[in-house]
């Protein structure tokens, strides 16, 4: 129980690197707000979760959207009296859009840097100030090996 009195966002919270994680936090006793846009999916893993005793909450939110983002942090810190981390982990991974940059459909682009990079500067934005007040915290970005190198695979 390394993460009692801990409270930590995990957004993409309904998804498999997300749900894993927050399986994860709540076995270590952290209090967990699970953030996902899908929430039938996110609520079932908190009902999951919160059966083993653990302290979990889901919340609705679109995290490429700044007033719901706002929202989901300010829920965590009253709920929770605080936040000591943030996991940006919500993204889109997209293998149906894998294409070319000619057959490449310019709102699936938009889209996709809403999700997976605009997100993580909101979240930071509103977590930051949250974390300072508790003296310290952790931001976790989930990138991916894509930012690395490029992949010729399915053009060729
Ligand atoms: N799985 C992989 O092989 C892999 C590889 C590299 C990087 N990643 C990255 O890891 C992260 C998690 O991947 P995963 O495999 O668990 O994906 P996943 O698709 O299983 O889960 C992603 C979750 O994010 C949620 N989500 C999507 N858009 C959202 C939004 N606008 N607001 C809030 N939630 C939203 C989805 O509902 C889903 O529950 C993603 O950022 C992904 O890009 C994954």
């Amino acid at each position: 129980m390394q993460l009692e009195g801990q409270s930590v966002i995990v957004t993409g919270a309904a998804g498999r690197l997300g749900a894993a994680t927050v399986e994860a936090l709540a076995a270590e006793g952290a209090a967990v707000l699970a953030v996902d846009i899908a929430l039938d999916r996110v609520q079932e893993l908190c009902d999951r979760v919160r059966s083993t005793g653990a302290r979990v909450e889901a919340v609705q939110a679109d995290v490429s959207a700044e007033h719901e983002v706002k929202t989901a942090i300010s829920a965590a810190i009253d709920t929770f009296g605080g936040l000591d981390a943030i996991f940006n982990n919500a993204g889109l991974v997209g293998l149906e859009h894998n294409v070319g940059l000619l057959e490449l459909n310019t709102e699936v682009w938009d889209r996709t840097m809403a999700v997976n990079l605009r997100s993580v500067m909101l979240c930071c934005k509103y977590a930051l100030p949250a974390l300072i007040a508790r003296g310290g915290g952790s931001i976790i970005n989930t990138s991916s090996d894509a930012s690395l190198a490029g992949d010729i695979e399915n053009y060729a």
